[in-house]
């Protein structure tokens, strides 16, 4: 199934009409057990089930409206038809296009600090695709709308959801068994910490060092019981609000990730000295018997798992670091 049929197989038949615009917001997500890898890169269906925490109101916030042409703006700033950004909505907005005259202009704005390797694609793919419900008031169910989000982005799926949230794999070729849905949990002490080391644009994007990982890896072969086992974990330490376990089981999982990289050929490493002296303070800091774990994605940036009552001496330990409740803020 290629991804405009799975768009159209998840959207009312009925001819849509527009409201005059539609607008929505949708939290960043980091995840505490990784996507890494696809078992099919056009409809971004993973080789694995992940597990993410929603950041409360960090995140992105889009309105959309019927245009002549596609006109995409980010942060208040028009963008040209040749930008990537632009052209990677476009893209996605082709989806929806069921007839060549229908076209939109997009603004979108993001509260993510810039940089911040916070996979800001994961909640602008959701914001823009709840956005396109309002619009046309169809009124989707979750699950639906996480699979619209998916084909633009795989964490996307998970960002259209609060709280903890776990994107299930499933098996089916169409990927309709593959989206994302809320844990029934929360847990309000609950913190992250994000440590933004670098903002230049990472060398290696998501999508290629995935493919690059999945097709040269020697090590990839163990990824997908690894993640087998974290996930148990994760979601038996969620259930039970108990840090170290989350912590030591979200660290794990993402230092393996990192491992099946650098173990591709050419090797993809987005550590940089900086990510590696974090690595060893944070360790450092918990020899010393503070409750602090760490996880990264695909770039150099450290983001940190505590727990209110440590987060003074986190706070003081790591000054330049930012804070997020995710359970304390209501999310949008
Ligand atoms: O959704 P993508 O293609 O940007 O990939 C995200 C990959 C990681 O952030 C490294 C892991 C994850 O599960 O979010």
């Amino acid at each position: 199934m290629k991804p405009f049929e799975a768009a159209r197989h998840l959207l009312p038949d009925t001819p849509w009409s527009a409201a005059p615009a539609g607008e929505a917001r949708a939290p960043a997500n980091i995840a505490l057990c990784k996507y890494w890898g696809k078992r099919d890169p056009a409809l971004n269906l993973p080789v694995t089930s992940s597990l993410s925490v929603s950041l409360g109101q960090l995140g992105a916030h889009t309105r959309i409206e019927p245009a002549e042409r596609d006109v995409v703006s980010l942060d208040g700033m028009p963008l040209e038809s040749g930008d990537p950004f632009a052209a990677r909505v476009s893209a996605y907005l082709d989806l929806f296009r069921w007839s060549p005259e229908l076209a939109w202009r997009v603004e979108t704005s993001s509260s993510v600090p810039v940089g911040a390797g916070l996979a800001s694609s994961a909640s602008g793919f959701a914001a823009l695709v709840l956005a396109l419900d309002r619009l046309y008031g169809w009124q989707l169910p979750t699950r639906r709308l996480s699979i619209l989000a998916r084909l633009g982005s795989g964490s996307a799926s998970r960002s259209v959801c609060p709280g903890f949230v776990e994107w299930h794999a499933g098996s089916r070729e169409d990927g309709m068994d593959s989206f994302a849905e809320r844990l029934d949990a929360d847990w309000p002490s609950f913190r992250i910490g994000l440590l933004v080391l670098s903002r230049t644009p990472k060398p290696i994007g998501s999508r290629e060092g995935m493919n690059r990982t999945t097709a040269t890896s020697g090590l990839y072969a163990a990824w997908p019981d690894m993640v087998a086992r974290h996930l148990e974990e994760i979601r038996e330490a969620i259930r039970d609000r108990d840090l170290p376990r989350l912590g030591e089981a979200a660290e794990a999982n993402a230092l393996a990730m990192h491992a099946t990289m650098i173990a591709a050929r050419p090797p993809v490493l987005y550590w940089t000295k900086d990510s590696l002296a974090t690595m060893q303070q944070v360790w450092a800091r918990r020899a010393d018997g503070l409750p602090v774990f760490l996880t990264m994605d695909a770039g150099p940036n450290v983001k940190l798992l505590y727990e209110e009552a440590s987060a003074g001496a986190v706070r003081e330990a790591f000054p330049e670091l930012q804070e997020v409740g995710p359970f304390r803020e209501r999310a949008g």
